[in-house]
């Protein structure tokens, strides 16, 4: 087995500088080489780590010293990167979401299966100690029966933001675009919280319906919108979500991210995770509230590094290749419960298109 995963980097805005520095951290991933439609940027980004910077994509993939490509460009951008990538053999390592849509994710997972690569999103809250003890808490039944599942989401994103993302690395306005981004806070963002709390309850959506609206944004994409769920076996679900709420989070934090069963329940807030189970559980002593205490954690560098670990021996990825289509399957039937102003059926969404993949070779 080979001692590090050899990355190329599609993309050097403003996150893959952050998953560069989590790939100089971990022990067994390297980056050898990046591209971006600004050569600066991919100048600057190849310098910081010691990599090399491609002048285009076809270059970029056609390394033979690059085993995985790990791309991060405009949503819109996503399922052609993918499919270039793999196409050239790379694994395929794609920042979430996988496309615009259920068929844009669709065909970026078929590409990579039609190619015999695999095919991965780093889902960075797997990685948190929070969300794996709600896990750990959930599979050992400490709720009991799952009743209600509510993900919250509350930010204040400056207007600079639409304009350049946080740090205004890469001057651009997809993010104010619903044909490049996709949708807002809900694509964006929520997808985050929705793959998490699949990952931890195992619970799959059956239908949704959501209303949203644009309020103080200078963009096409909502800024608000909110969602109930159906899942398999009965439980519920609420999404709320904003991304232009004046004071953000504000004093009480989100309301968190809460988990409730029949026997107990767990709210997940800005890292803390506290419970409550009725009859007790492991380190949750009965019938009262505890704030759990949880340790310190990296997970960008742990997601990497379980990524290059599993890759390099040849398993498949951590994060399976269909988690992001699950997330982007919840999404897709929300934006189109709004137009139609009724439920949409998980099934229902992201095969049409599929259908009419045309092969690979
Ligand atoms: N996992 C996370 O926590 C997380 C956090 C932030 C962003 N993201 C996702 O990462 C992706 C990128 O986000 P960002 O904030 O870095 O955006 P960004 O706009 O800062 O960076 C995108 C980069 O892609 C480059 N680009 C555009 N077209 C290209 C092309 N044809 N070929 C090569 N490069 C091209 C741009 O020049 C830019 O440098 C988005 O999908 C976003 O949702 C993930």
């Amino acid at each position: 087995m080979a001692d590090q995963l050899r990355l190329g980097f599609i993309g050097a805005g403003e996150i893959a500088v952050r998953t560069a520095e989590a790939v100089a951290k971990a022990e067994h991933a390297r980056l050898v080489a990046v591209v971006d439609a600004n050569p600066d940027l991919a100048r600057d980004l190849a310098e910081r780590q010691g990599a090399e910077a491609e002048e285009s994509v076809d270059d970029l993939v056609a390394r033979k010293d690059v085993d995985a490509v790990y791309c991060a460009v405009p949503h819109f951008l996503h399922s052609t990167m993918a499919q270039k990538a793999a196409r050239a053999g790379k694994h395929v390592l794609l920042e979430k979401p996988t496309g615009t849509g259920p068929e844009e994710a669709e065909r970026s997972l078929q590409a990579a299966r039609q190619c015999g690569v695999s095919f991965s999103v780093p889902f960075i809250y797997r990685y948190t100690p929070a969300w794996q003890r709600a896990r750990d808490l959930v599979a050992d039944g400490a709720l009991g029966r799952l009743q209600m599942l509510h993900i919250t989401y509350t930010a204040s994103k400056p207007a600079s933001y639409w304009q350049g993302g946080y740090t205004g690395r890469a001057r651009s306005d997809w993010r104010t675009r619903l044909l490049q981004a996709g949708g807002g806070v809900l694509i964006m963002n929520c997808i985050h919280e929705i793959d998490a709390m699949r990952w931890v309850t195992g619970l799959e959506a059956e239908r949704v319906y959501a209303e949203y609206g644009t309020f103080g944004t200078p963009a096409e994409v909502e800024d608000a919108i909110s969602a109930v769920v159906r899942y398999e076996g009965g439980a519920i679900g609420t999404i709320a979500a904003g991304s232009r709420h004046p004071g953000g989070a504000g004093p009480i934090g989100n309301g968190g991210q809460r988990i409730v069963g029949v026997g107990g329940q767990i709210v997940l807030d800005r890292g803390h995770l506290w419970g409550y189970s009725e009859e007790g559980a492991d380190g949750l002593p009965a019938g009262q509230w505890t704030d759990l205490a949880l340790p310190e954690a990296d997970p960008r560098t742990l997601c990497v590094e379980d990524y290059a670990q599993a890759i390099l021996a040849g398993d498949p990825p951590p994060v399976p290749e269909d988690a992001a289509l699950h997330a982007m399957r919840i999404i897709g039937a929300a934006y189109r419960s709004r137009d139609t102003g009724k439920a949409v059926r998980i099934e229902e969404v992201g095969r049409k298109v599929v259908m009419g993949v045309r092969p690979l070779n």
